[in-house]
């Protein structure tokens, strides 16, 4: 029978809500899945790209002789012979274009060959000449380099002031004046970059497999550098083993796969070996922060400056807008946001999960601690008695603001019991923290088909990109939802730019921008059945979708999630260890579409939480120029014995002001606050204030 209005059932809209396993998981733990690197094209040839290993100045030869020598290459394009590129927004995809060189590891030639192994081996022979300069790789907080830069990412402008913060702060009995720093870290994703492209030359189409957060985006940043219409091109990201971000912007390997397969006739895999990776696909850029905050003895807050100084390379700038948070968080009349940034001879950082949030919300949740320690007041109650009914920079009212709730519930989920003092077992001191979160709701414009067939099986299009989120296993619910269908009737095709537009998988937007999508053509598609009389055409029907008008309308709501982190911590008086025994998160962000891929993101954002304020860190060494930690056994990402009992629970939030589906973005709040929250529990453990992370034994001790 066709799926006309009688046959569709009210009562299976039960997918949206339900914790439905992963579509993929299969295929995933079986190795089924395909990710860029492994198409296994006929005829397939590797590149590999050569990195500049000095830190500033101007190539003056390059000698591929040895090079071309080797077995099996296929040729090695240099700055001298590659071919020109058209334009794109992102400098930092204008490869080979050029002589001069920006910062270390910046690419200066690209080996092709038809190894793996060939193509190394002549990236390693080929002998590059500098003109040296001397380099500056070190950010502090006098840096003559250091300007007030118009925006910050996001398209936020980078300073904001109101009422008198300095006035106010030095009338303030209660104040605490500090500074924190966050080094560069790194998003290091399980799947180093990697794309496999493939160009007909008789068809005039490029095939892309790509590891990116977005094939839509993709696809038009080569059209412009490639000179080639976007219907020239299909850009495909079936998996993606992560990218916190890194992938969120089309990156060099993708571009100089493109240029190889161009030369080369043949199909073409460059996988980025991970000791690239810190030099050419950016990262947290380092954050300097002096926080002042001014209160009465009640703990109302009546000054607060947040003033932000950080870095970008001299190839394009990038500020990494810590100090918006705290135009979110508090009510307080007299505030200061601001930020500095100086353009160094370092590779461009860019988004890293949570960019501006996780590390501003570090210094002022930490900040926030101390405030509270010189109010003799519990960090609790201090945050509950600054909470803003306004948002506090721009007026508008939120949309919902469960950050109160969220700190009640964690309070009593945790067993919290307000300051005291450390408890000691043995070498051990045990001590608990709590900081809060926040997260803007962002929404981008997105497209999606739905066709019903005449088996009563649907297939819904849309160019999410499944980042190893869960996207695919929420689309199809939400689609079902719409539907009123059950579930498993419904099939997916994602991660392909020939579907209609997607935005990336960035920003906490995925969901709720792909989503709406999903659920507008579902729902026009539901309604175009209802009046279909008599059975289906054999080629079903079908009905699409455009959010570009809604997700567009300016909100006159603030819309952001909240939420809040419990550590309970140990630090070890003989060897300076900090472990974190239980981490706890409650979380305020909207209706939550899929409990058991929610709480996956939540930890996993914590686990990044808990990394940032123990292990992980990026240092920049000033005479080389280079990121030190380059690799995995130097950068030290939490593993499975580092991560404690960890538990994200959330309050059941009814938003109506966001998307059909009333969901907040869940990708980055789980990280935003908990390296605060691990940082206030090692100084209520050891009764010493740490404001540089990450807390390593030696500085612990
Ligand atoms: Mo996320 S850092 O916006 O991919």
């Amino acid at each position: 029978m066709s799926p006309t209005a009688a046959t569709l059932e009210p009562a299976t809209a039960a997918a949206l809500g339900a914790p439905v396993p992963r579509r993929e998981g299969r295929e995933k733990v079986t190795g089924a899945a395909r990710y860029a690197a492994e198409q296994h094209l006929p005829l397939r040839a590797y590149a590999w790209p050569v990195p500049a290993t000095v830190a500033r100045g101007r190539i003056t030869a390059v000698d591929t002789a040895g090079a071309l020598a080797l077995p099996g290459v296929l040729g090695v394009l240099t700055p001298y012979d590659a071919p020109r590129l058209g334009p794109s927004d992102d400098p930092t995809l204008q490869l080979l274009q050029d002589l001069r060189v920006p910062h270390r590891g910046w690419y200066v030639a690209l080996a092709v060959a038809d190894t793996l192994e060939g193509a190394r081996a002549a990236a390693s022979a080929v002998r590059v000449t500098y003109e040296t300069e001397p380099h500056d790789v070190t950010l502090r907080a006098g840096h003559p380099g250091l300007y007030t830069p118009e925006e910050v990412n996001g398209g936020y402008p980078a300073h904001r002031e109101h009422g008198d913060p300095d006035g106010a702060f030095e009338e303030a009995p209660v104040r605490v004046d500090v500074r924190y720093s966050v080094p560069p870290l790194h998003n290091h994703a399980m799947e180093p970059h990697a794309a496999t492209a493939d160009w007909d030359a008789e068809r005039g189409h490029l095939t892309v497999y790509d590891s990116c957060q977005g094939t839509t985006v993709v696809r038009g940043v080569l059209a412009g550098l490639f000179g080639l219409r976007v219907d020239q091109i299909t850009v495909l990201a079936e998996h993606v083993g992560g990218g916190f971000g890194s992938k969120g912007t089309p990156r060099p390997h993708v571009v100089l796969a493109v240029m190889a397969t161009r030369y080369c006739g043949r199909p073409v895999t460059l996988s980025l070996p991970r000791r690239h990776m810190a030099a050419t696909v950016g990262h947290r850029a380092p954050t300097l922060h002096h926080l002042r905050l001014g209160a009465r003895p009640d703990g109302t807050l009546t000054a607060l400056t947040h003033e932000v100084t950080t870095h970008t390379s001299r190839v394009r700038e990038f500020v990494e807008q810590a100090a918006v948070p705290a135009r979110v968080m508090y009510a307080v009349h007299n505030s200061r946001t601001t930020h500095r940034v100086a353009a160094l001879d370092v590779p461009t950082p860019s988004w890293m999960r949570a960019p501006g949030e996780a590390p501003g919300m570090y210094a002022l949740e930490s900040a926030m601690d101390e405030l509270a320690d010189a109010l003799g007041m519990d960090p609790v109650e201090l945050r509950v008695r600054n909470d803003a009914a306004t948002e506090p920079d721009g007026g508008r009212p939120f949309s919902s603001r469960h950050l109160v709730e969220c700190l009640r519930e964690g309070a009593r989920r945790f067993g919290w019991a307000g300051r005291q003092p450390p408890r000691r077992e043995g070498p051990l001191l045990i001590g608990a923290g709590v900081a809060a979160a926040t997260y803007p709701v962002y929404i981008a414009p997105s497209g999606a088909r739905a066709h019903a067939r005449p088996d009563e099986s649907y297939l819904v299009e849309v160019n999410a990109t499944d980042i190893g989120t869960g996207a695919r296993t929420v689309m199809a619910q939400i689609a079902a939802d719409a539907l009123r269908v059950p579930l498993d009737a419904v099939s997916l095709s994602l991660g392909n730019s020939a579907l209609p537009p997607g935005p990336v998988a960035g920003g906490s937007t995925g969901t709720a921008s792909w989503g709406w999508a999903v659920h507008d053509a579902c729902t026009a598609l539901t309604d175009r059945l209802a009046r279909h009389q008599g059975p289906l055409p054999a080629a079903g029907l079908s009905a699409s979708a455009d959010t570009t008008q809604s997700a567009k309308q300016k909100s006159p709501y603030a819309r952001h999630a909240f939420g809040a982190h419990f550590a309970e911590v140990q630090a070890d008086t003989v060897t300076g260890e900090v472990r974190v025994r239980r981490l706890l998160g409650v979380f305020a962000a909207g209706h939550i579409l899929n409990p058991r891929t929610a709480r996956s993101q939540l930890i996993g954002g914590m686990v990044m939480g808990l990394g940032m304020a123990l292990t992980e860190h990026s240092g920049l060494d000033p005479a080389s120029g280079d990121f030190v930690e380059r690799d995995l056994a130097a950068y030290h990402v939490p593993t499975n014995a580092d991560v404690p009992a960890i538990e994200a629970h959330w309050i059941d939030e009814h938003d109506k002001h966001l998307n059909p589906m009333g969901s907040k973005g869940i990708g980055e709040i789980g990280i935003v606050g908990a390296a605060a929250a691990i940082g206030n529990a090692v100084c209520q453990a050891t009764g010493r204030r740490l404001r540089e992370l990450p807390l390593t034994p030696d500085r612990v001790l």
